[in-house]
């Protein structure tokens, strides 16, 4: 063990003996990105509400998804993790949430298809409401407002009035996340997320594009494998496997006080486990580790994750691993690197060095939309398609080119036809953007981009 880890561990250490965790210790720590709540007798009774009402996630599910990422991190299984920047209350709607699995689930096919592993399904979802902010303020038409903090914690309308935190949106957010997994449930175990119906997952704007008919070839020998099957004489109706998926939630753990609200005892093992998401990851301006939101995610036992930004040294990527995973469970701890596709050849493998010469057994995920963010000539926040994929080639060569696993990716999309990432077979172009561009916060692929990028990750797996 290098003389770092050392340090880091000693240093973790000393954080750890400094107050026994609990969900509340941390409040000893400063915390970053955290509302002004004007009432604070009004949060107090909100999060004293949420702590009553039931868990939204079963303990049991968080535990299996560590096992599903344990394999991943083992390179038996590849992460897709997807979903919102930023989920809205105003457009949430039953055929919003299951046109978002529709392409999911698509992506996962073209996945496990091409590379003959399986896909560990986690959506940012049911409870992707805050937003952590790099200014306090915004400027919309001219006018200066507190920024837009996710519809947990305000309002994305243009007025003073719809800026000030309520914290009667952290019940709304409670309320819409059960919402969303009863939906998630059904559709996942329902029937719709049956093998034989690979066909209905694509979505009519997809279906009659070129990466929406390569999709159909696929399902198309989907079901010839089955009749195959079925043909030998296996009982498919018998295969639980065919029939349903597991599919999972996570969401940036950044409103400290809903989810210490949420945190409960894990019956079985007696363990703390937050119950708002099978998987909480800490963002990029709240992951120091001495902070709170690291405190916080330290522990509990569900899988966690850390962005990764460009400005992370192998020191400080160690001092979070020891102080997030001391006990080096694997699957519990998920890497997830952004940091531009210009700079990722550079800057990514001293940083797989440095952990794998710790032995922190961690999956390691690409995040190839944070660091490549950029404004168009209108004004408009976006990304390029062909910067979303050079992140990822990027993040496999820097793996090849170190010897380990390049273990998943972590996207924003929607299974809207919006128009707010530039590029992609349609080569959407800047002045298009205007079209449909409906996100309350960052610039997410369409579904037929998803679908276009999952191909082309597939075919990096495979090679
Ligand atoms: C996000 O995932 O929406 C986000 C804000 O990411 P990051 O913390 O990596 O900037
Ligand atoms: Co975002």
């Amino acid at each position: 063990m290098g003389q770092t880890t050392r340090t880091a561990e000693n240093q973790a250490g000393t954080a750890r003996s400094r107050h026994a965790w609990h969900p509340s210790s941390w409040k000893e720590l400063p915390a970053l990105q955290q509302p002004d709540w004007p009432d604070k007798l009004a949060l107090e009774r909100a999060t004293g509400r949420l702590a009553s009402l039931p868990a939204l996630v079963k303990s049991a599910e968080v535990h299996q998804l560590r096992t599903e990422l344990a394999r991943v991190a083992d390179g038996n299984a590849f992460l897709l993790q997807a979903g919102d920047c930023s989920e809205s209350f105003d457009e949430f709607s039953a055929r919003a949430v299951r046109d978002k699995l529709k392409v999911i689930l698509q992506m996962a096919v073209a996945l496990t298809y091409a590379a003959g592993l399986p896909v560990v399904k986690v959506g940012r979802i049911a409870g992707q409401f805050a937003k952590p902010r790099t200014s306090e303020t915004e400027n919309v038409n001219g006018t200066t407002l507190p920024s837009f903090r996710g519809h947990m914690v305000n309002c994305d309308l243009p007025d003073q009035a719809s800026r000030v935190p309520d914290p009667e949106r952290l019940t709304t957010a409670y309320n819409q996340s059960s919402a969303t997994l009863a939906l998630i449930g059904a559709f996942s175990k329902g029937g719709f997320a049956d093998l034989s119906h690979v066909h209905s997952w694509n979505l009519e704007f997809v279906a009659s594009s070129k990466e929406g008919k390569r999709y159909n070839r696929i399902a198309n020998e989907i079901d010839q494998a089955l009749r195959f099957i079925s043909a030998c004489g296996v009982e498919l109706n018998a295969e639980e496997e065919l029939h349903r998926v597991n599919f999972y939630t996570s969401h940036e753990a950044l409103i400290l006080p809903y989810e210490e609200a949420l945190t409960r005892v894990d019956p079985f093992s007696g363990s703390w486990y937050d119950s708002s998401a099978h998987m909480l990851w800490v963002g990029e301006r709240t992951r120091q580790p001495e902070g709170a939101h690291v405190e916080f995610l330290s522990g509990i036992t569900n899988p966690i994750g850390v962005k990764i930004g460009p400005a992370t040294s192998p020191d400080q990527l160690i001092a979070l691993c020891s102080r997030l995973d001391p006990e080096r469970t694997p699957g519990h701890l998920t890497l997830i690197t952004r940091i531009g596709h210009s700079k990722v050849r550079e800057l990514l493998p001293p940083l797989l060095e440095a952990v794998r010469e710790e032995g922190f057994p961690v999956v390691w995920a690409c995040d190839p939309m944070h660091a490549n963010t950029i404004t168009s000539t209108s004004g408009r926040k976006t990304r390029k398609f062909d910067d979303i994929l050079a992140e990822i080639r990027g993040f496999f060569k820097a793996h090849q080119e170190v010897g380990t696993r390049p273990g998943g990716v972590h996207i924003e999309l929607t299974g809207d036809n919006v128009t707010e990432c530039i590029g992609g077979l349609d080569d959407l172009a800047e002045d298009q953007l205007h079209l449909r561009y409906t996100t309350t916060c960052d610039p997410r692929l369409n579904a037929r981009q998803s679908i276009e990028l999952a191909f082309q990750v597939s075919e990096l797996l495979r090679s």
